[in-house]
């Protein structure tokens, strides 16, 4: 597996999502940002406007949860139509069972970790995962510096999911740009979120492929 460039549609016009999505047409995955005022204090959108997308958009969906009790919620955005679906570890209650219940549903299961929360707890629940993200800002919005304090954190999940073997992806997400996304893939990232650079830039696709070359390695 290559680099992924999946942007994030928070930063796209929520009046044309259809569109938006057409404008980034090399992008490997649309990044949807589901807030619920809760786990963070912003609020977005949810299944209803997921199943809606994916009606239409030629890229698969990556639902990235940021809300309480993703134990109850994340099935619906299997059945939505996301085919990858992030619950944060620090909301989920069972993260196995949880784990267990995406992948059963057809999709692939991801952990996400704030920028305090540690990997090395999660170890064992590797094998039940087919990606971890790292937040490299704290998750509510878009457009926030990045947390260069993540980047050892980047480093040692790569180290530990080769040493399970297996083919799980490391994304990264939070202020990742030009600027940044090199640090992020020297540290063993492989999956790139990135919302205000792709969508502030005046050719977005040209924007897409511009990260993918800096992430190259
Ligand atoms: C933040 C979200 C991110 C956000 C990234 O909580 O999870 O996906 O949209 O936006 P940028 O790339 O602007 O930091
Ligand atoms: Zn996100």
């Amino acid at each position: 597996m290559g680099i992924q460039i999946t942007p994030s549609m928070l930063a796209s016009d929520f009046a044309n999502l259809e569109s938006e999505a057409a404008r980034i047409s090399s992008a490997d995955w649309l990044h949807m940002d589901v807030m619920d005022n809760h786990f963070v204090p912003n609020l977005t959108l949810g299944a209803p406007v997921i199943e809606a997308l994916a009606k239409v958009a030629k890229q698969p969906i990556d639902a990235h949860l940021m809300i309480e009790d993703p134990d109850r919620w994340a099935p619906a955005y299997v059945e939505a139509g996301a085919q990858s679906v992030t619950f944060h570890v620090e909301a989920a209650k069972a993260p196995v069972r949880l784990a267990r219940e995406i992948r059963a549903k057809g999709a692939r299961a991801s952990m996400a970790l704030k920028p305090a929360t540690p990997i090395e707890p999660y170890e064992d629940l590797l094998p039940e995962l087919d990606m971890v993200l790292v937040m490299t800002v704290e998750p509510g919005f878009g457009g926030q510096k990045f947390l260069d304090i993540c980047l050892p954190k980047i480093q040692r999940a790569r180290t530990l999911i080769d040493k399970h073997g297996g083919d799980i992806w490391l994304q990264v997400d939070g202020g990742v740009s030009l600027e940044t996304i090199e640090r992020c893939a020297e540290a063993g990232a492989d999956t790139f979120v990135a919302g205000s650079a792709v969508f502030s830039a005046d050719d977005p696709d040209a924007m897409v492929a511009e990260l993918r070359s800096h992430a190259g390695r």
